[in-house]
């Protein structure tokens, strides 16, 4: 019989609570996934109320706030702390996004925070994503070239770089391939729509000359065309980029090739 919930080991308990400051008067209740390898226990879910007022504007803000304030053993990974690197990715309120540049304004009184969907837990909030990173470095996110380079760089008209723009601007924060139902189930060998979008990146570079070879290497029922349009990773990219039409024009060039 199919086995529809999770494992024993996965199924999340109810955690702590800590209850609002004494005197405050507009209450925030942030409920956040917990899971400690060492300890040995089940995934739990940790309840902090706090003072609105004194949160700070971002969801991030919030995370900091209750790292040095209420329980330091809360894992996180963040670093620019303005949408920048990446690093801040998670699911909130059932939406993959950056915590850093959420603004808990827009969240309502409870706002529930999980690691990324779909990824291996380190602890907390982290999740491992060596997976990830070597599907990008598969695609050769550099530029390849065969002619042998000029004295000075290799130039672009105005409109071939204009060709490069809603994809350069990926920061790789993995919102968008976690978010795939497609990549949820084949991650093995779908390169799913960030590491997609990266190689549409290349492709679409006047200055590669290994196009064809980049084509030959997405040519493959998993590695591309596991996609199917669902198009999840355009609706959760927090840099408002659209990973599904740089897969549809990788698939518009294939065929465009065959013909
Ligand atoms: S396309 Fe958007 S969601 Fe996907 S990795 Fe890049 S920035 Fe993140
Ligand atoms: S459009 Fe493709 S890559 Fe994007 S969510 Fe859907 S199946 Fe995944
Ligand atoms: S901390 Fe860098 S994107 Fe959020």
């Amino acid at each position: 019989m199919v086995q529809l919930r999770l494992p024993p080991k996965s199924r999340i308990q109810p955690g702590k609570t800590w209850p609002a400051p004494e005197g405050a008067e507009k209450i925030v209740t942030i409920k956040v996934y917990r899971w400690d390898p060492e300890s040995g226990a089940n995934p739990r879910l940790d309840t902090f109320q706090l003072d609105r007022k004194l949160c700070g504007a971002m969801v991030l803000d919030v995370l900091i706030k209750i790292k040095n304030e209420i329980d330091t053993t809360l894992a996180f990974r963040r670093s620019c702390r303005e949408g920048v690197c990446g690093s801040c990715a998670m699911n909130i309120n059932g939406k993959n996004t950056l915590a850093c540049i959420k603004p808990i304004a827009d969240l309502g009184d409870t706002i529930a925070i999980y690691p990324l969907p779909h990824q291996e837990v380190i602890k907390d909030l982290v999740v491992d994503q060596t997976h990830f990173f070597a599907q990008y470095a598969s695609i050769r996110p550099w530029l390849m070239t065969l002619t042998p380079p000029p004295d000075r760089e290799r130039l672009q008209s105005p409109a071939e770089r204009a060709r490069l723009d809603g994809l350069y601007e990926c920061i790789l924060c993995a919102c968008c391939s976690t978010a795939c139902p497609s990549y949820w189930w084949n991650s093995d060998r779908f390169l799913g729509p960030a590491v997609l979008l990266q190689a549409y990146r290349w492709i679409a570079d006047s200055r590669d000359e290994m196009t064809g070879e980049r084509l030959d290497e997405l040519e493959d029922p998993f590695r591309l065309y596991r996609c199917h349009t669902i198009t999840n990773c355009t609706d959760v990219c927090p840099k408002d980029l659209n990973p599904a039409k740089a897969i549809a024009e990788i698939k518009k060039l294939l065929l465009a090739r065959r013909q």
